[in-house]
């Protein structure tokens, strides 16, 4: 697994240990963190922009790959797009060399609903046309395209079979809380835990698929195992819509704190970013008889809970 030291990743590395797979894990640890990686992986500090080192994780040979580690910030792949473009298609494209090379039979890839860029129906189901609006949502759109790509070639000499989930605003214990690039909810948590004012860009009425991260995981596990899921593209998410403003309210109330002109702050809107969200889950749920069990009320709590411990 790529990113297994991050939010999403350890999450999943926990759940297939529990699941009696072994696990190999690199991450840089550039968001990562060493302290989340299981017990009973084996780990590896590594870059997945350099195929040495990201080789190192495929000898002794893998069943399958869950490729992860990506640069997450829309902003940032504004700021520098060479890094998001290495970083998010230029890695998943080592890695499917890698797959080629060893002749790993499977790859799951973390996609984005970033992919799909403005959209007029809602909820937005897979057969949407895909024109994203940030180099975030080209960069990670184009790497799933050249894993399914290559899933189709015909002169690879053995099968080969890819998964991606688009995943969707994804949430729950050890995401970060003091970086400001990383999830909306963490970083509104991490404000109220520190005494700050949240910030909200725009009016905050754009929306968004909040799933929890044990719904996630349970996608990806289920995913694994069946045949039902090859060679295609799934949305991830709750299949519900948040608007930021509603998102922080549920935050204020959760720490006991009312909407003040002084706690809520207005910035002008964010290049790129998609207005409305939430995905059409009807796929995902027959193909994997999967669907999300964790409610945000309950999954709020169980961040919060987390949260105060963890700051
Ligand atoms: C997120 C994920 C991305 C994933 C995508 C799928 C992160 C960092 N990014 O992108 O990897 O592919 O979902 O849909 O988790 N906002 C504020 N104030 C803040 C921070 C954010 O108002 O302090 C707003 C943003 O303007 C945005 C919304 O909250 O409208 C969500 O932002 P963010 O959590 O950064 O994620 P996405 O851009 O939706």
């Amino acid at each position: 697994m790529t990113g297994g030291a991050g939010f999403i990743g350890s999450h999943l590395a926990d759940r297939l240990l529990r699941d009696g797979h072994d696990v190999v894990v690199i991450d840089n640890e550039s968001t990562g963190r060493r302290a989340n990686v299981p017990l009973g992986v084996r780990y590896l500090k590594g870059d997945v922009r350099d195929i040495g080192e990201l080789e190192r994780a495929f000898t002794g040979g893998l069943d399958a790959v869950c490729h992860i580690a990506g640069q997450v910030s829309l902003a940032l792949s504004f700021h520098d797009p060479v890094v998001d473009l290495r970083t998010n298609t230029e890695a998943t494209v080592k890695v499917l060399q890698l797959c080629v090379k060893h002749r790993v039979g499977r790859l799951l890839y973390a996609s984005s609903m970033t992919a799909y860029g403005r959209t007029e129906t809602l909820p937005i189901p897979e057969t949407t046309p895909c024109q994203p609006i940030s180099y975030y949502g080209i960069t990670k759109y184009a790497a799933e395209r050249y894993v399914h790509t290559t899933a189709e070639r015909i002169d690879l000499g053995f099968d080969f079979h890819v998964t991606s989930f688009r995943m969707n605003n994804v949430y729950g214990p050890r995401q970060a809380l003091d970086n400001p690039y990383q999830g909306v909810l963490g970083i509104f948590l991490g404000n109220l835990l520190r005494g700050e004012a949240i910030t909200i860009f725009g009016d905050g009425e754009q929306s968004r698929d909040f799933v929890y991260i044990d719904d996630v995981v349970d996608a990806w596990s289920r995913a694994l195992a069946t045949t039902a899921t090859y060679d295609r593209v799934f949305n991830l998410g709750s299949g519900c819509r948040l608007s930021i403003n509603r998102l922080a309210d549920h935050v204020l109330a959760a720490f006991g704190r009312s909407r003040t002109a002084a706690m809520v702050r207005y910035v002008p809107a964010r290049s790129g970013e998609q207005r409305e969200v939430e995905a059409d889950i009807s796929t995902v749920r027959q193909a994997l008889g999967w669907q999300p069990t964790t409610s945000f009320e309950t999954g709020l709590a169980r961040t919060c809970r987390w949260a105060r411990g963890a700051a």
